[in-house]
């Protein structure tokens, strides 16, 4: 079976979203084999929506970009610099499209968890993928350590019925844990690097 992050072939279902977060439009092409295809995630949407926009800035990893909403917004919002990772080979090329058509300049590149990743940033911010399983999750979440700069922010959304309680908890062992937002089951954590 082909889960949205394999690279194995899923029939193409190119279309175009057209996506509101609070005043910020973006078109956003979509394919099959991707990440909600159908719309912007409603936990993607919880997060961006959660993001402190006035304090963002430096130098950005939206991590498992898929398409590119959380990358896109960001660039298309905040004065910073957005570099944008994922493994699935259809996603990154849906996000280096959509950077285009929406006329902001991202660094999207492939990279097997952090495998391509060199660089430090102010902010790692992502929908992680939970399907992957706990080990490849919890190697993402407490990797991200390594690539944050001193005081940097990881930023994460996930679902109770997803075990957001028992992450924030795992998560304080390492980082600086808020829970910034609760919508509907989905937490919106920041772990900042301390
Ligand atoms: C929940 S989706 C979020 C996609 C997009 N950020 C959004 O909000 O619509 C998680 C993403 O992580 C990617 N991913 C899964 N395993 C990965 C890995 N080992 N390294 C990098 N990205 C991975 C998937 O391909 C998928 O695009």
């Amino acid at each position: 079976m082909s889960h949205y992050f394999t690279n194995d072939y899923v029939k193409s279902d190119k279309h175009e979203l057209n996506v509101i977060v609070k005043d910020t439009k973006l078109k956003l092409i979509v394919d099959g084999g991707v990440f909600s295809k159908k719309g912007l995630d409603f936990g993607t949407r919880t997060l961006l929506e959660n993001l402190d926009l006035n304090k963002i800035n430096g130098d950005v990893l939206d991590f498992g970009c898929g398409y590119g909403p959380i990358g896109l917004y960001l660039k298309k919002t905040v004065n910073c610099q957005v570099d944008m990772v994922d493994i699935n080979e259809r996603a990154l090329a849906l996000a280096k499209e959509n950077a285009k058509i929406n006329d902001v300049k991202v660094n999207v590149f492939k990279s097997d968890i952090y495998e391509n990743v060199t660089k430090k940033y102010n902010y790692i911010i992502t929908n992680p993928p939970i399907r992957v399983g706990k080990k490849i999750l919890y190697n993402i979440l407490f990797g991200a350590k390594k690539h944050l700069k001193e005081n940097g922010e990881l930023w994460l959304v996930v679902n109770k019925n997803q075990g957001a309680k028992s992450l924030v908890k795992d998560l304080a062992e390492d980082y600086e844990v808020m829970v910034a937002a609760k919508n509907k089951g989905f937490y919106v954590i920041c772990a900042k690097n301390r």
